[in-house]
């Protein structure tokens, strides 16, 4: 069965179909919204640790397993040990909870990028004012989510997934120099910027909290696509003679990098235009909307510029959001052995179940609210702040006591030498189990209001 399995073609086949699915709403649209709200550089700091050590071994540990078993998350698990099939599981539920969301921002996307291209750049850049508008009217936002949805279906229905990787494989390093491009020049034309950059790159470690690391640590589960199964299935596409640490390390520094670029567009325009104010850096889910029309308001050619950025931005999120509903058709396949029509029916109600209230919660809804959180807020929490730190605690405990880590360090070995073997094992077996179990335990009671950080 194992000899059967297709394989990424060639060393970089793997880091760059790996990377496609990483990159994405995460790296642009939710890490610069989470650094201004969590106090900048202190933020940025926490992030690069957690990334290096814990995300590091997380990501080698799944695709190690991934490779190991040749299998994707649920069958993966269960043929390691059947005890612990539930991790599968449990991973399994992510990305059906991400999915629908993510689609409504994709939404959003799309009516910005339409805004550009109209000509109508000029209209949205008032800041929060015009965003907050538009998310809070019934039927608009349900439109583009369906159109994204639709988009992201059509292509999983027709299978013609290689396409769009191409043309994105265009779209990435196009998108990581326009976004340096308009950085630099927002940083140096618009007053106060330059106090933004300082805000961004240096810690402040009095803005320092428990509530830091929980943000940073959700959001290197969302962006590296980790603890949701992903990184599993992708290893067991891995061949033999690739090395998993050097991959892992590659697939890291392009997302983090992607992240802290985007983190440098939209952190010091926002705390010019505010200037500083915690309110507006603290903006949450709408930042990058409403931030990033004001700044192509000031460019020369703003509308053009704007038109081109939230296409390629388009294209970074269609590619996430292609590899999550594929991954949640295989799911529901492999568990219930559907058709692959029937399946992508079936994932486009649940879409539909889910993303209409995510995004009815900010307008017709918007009285309605769970622990405290909107709608679309609060799957952001259960997946990225509760689920995935379970599945992460989960898979360390289960690799670090039961299937001890030599049997992951052996198959690290096989491409290529491990050299991480001693940070591997401190981390899987003390560092990370204690962090979390730290951060699961202090967002789940910040929610419910036990403890206020
Ligand atoms: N990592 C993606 C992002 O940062 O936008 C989100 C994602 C895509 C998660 C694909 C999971 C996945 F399968």
């Amino acid at each position: 069965m194992s000899s059967e399995r297709s394989s990424f073609t060639g060393k970089i086949g793997f880091v760059l179909a790996a990377a496609g699915s990483a990159v994405g709403l995460g790296n642009i649209w939710r890490f610069p919204y989470l650094a201004a709200k969590y106090g900048g550089g202190i933020f940025l700091l926490v992030y690069i640790v957690l990334a290096i050590t814990f995300g590091f071994t997380l990501m080698i540990t799944e695709i190690a397993i991934g490779r190991k078993t040749k299998l994707s998350a649920i069958g993966a698990y269960r043929s390691l040990n059947k005890k612990f099939s539930f991790i599968g599981y449990l991973a399994a539920i992510v990305p059906i909870i991400i999915l629908p969301y993510y689609s409504v921002i994709g939404g959003w996307v799309i009516k910005y990028l339409a805004g550009f291209v109209s000509g109508r750049g000029d209209a949205m850049a008032s800041g929060m004012t015009y965003f907050g508008g538009f998310i809070g009217t019934t039927v608009e936002p349900i439109l583009w989510f369906l159109l994204f949805l639709g988009l992201t279906a059509v292509v999983v229905l027709l299978g013609v997934e290689k396409g769009v990787e191409k043309v994105s494989k265009i779209m990435m390093p196009a998108l990581i120099a326009l976004i340096l491009f308009i950085a630099i020049y927002a940083i140096v034309t618009i007053d106060g910027a330059w106090e933004g950059v300082k805000y961004y790159f240096m810690p402040d470690f009095s803005k320092f909290s428990i509530m830091t690391v929980v943000a940073a640590m959700g959001q290197l589960f969302y962006s590296m696509s980790l603890a949701m199964g992903i990184m599993i299935t992708y290893g067991s596409y891995m061949k033999k003679d690739i090395s998993i640490e050097k991959s892992a390390k590659q697939i890291e520094i392009f997302d983090t990098g992607i992240a802290i670029l985007a983190g440098l567009l939209i952190v010091p325009a926002v705390y010019a235009f505010s200037g500083g104010d915690e309110a507006a850096l603290g903006a949450g889910p709408g930042l990058m909307f409403g931030t990033l029309p004001q700044i192509f308001d000031v460019m020369p050619f703003g509308d053009v510029i704007g038109a081109v950025f939230f296409i390629m931005v388009f294209f970074a999120a269609i590619t996430s959001s292609i590899s999550l509903m594929e991954t949640v058709v295989s799911i529901i396949q492999d568990r219930f052995h559907t058709s692959r029509r029937m399946t992508c029916l079936i994932v486009i109600g649940i879409c539909l179940l889910l993303g209409i209230p995510s995004s009815l919660g900010f307008g017709l809804w918007s009285n309605f609210t769970i622990l405290g959180l909107s709608i679309l807020d609060f799957f952001d929490f259960i997946s990225n702040n509760v689920i995935m730190p379970l599945v992460a605690l989960a898979t360390c405990i289960f690799v670090a006591f039961v299937l001890k880590p030599k049997s992951i360090e052996d198959e690290l070995e096989i491409g290529g030498k491990a050299k991480k073997r001693y940070l591997f094992n401190i981390v899987v077996k003390f560092i990370a189990p204690i962090c979390l179990i730290v951060i699961l335990v202090s967002s789940v009671l910040n929610v419910f209001g036990v403890i206020s950080i």
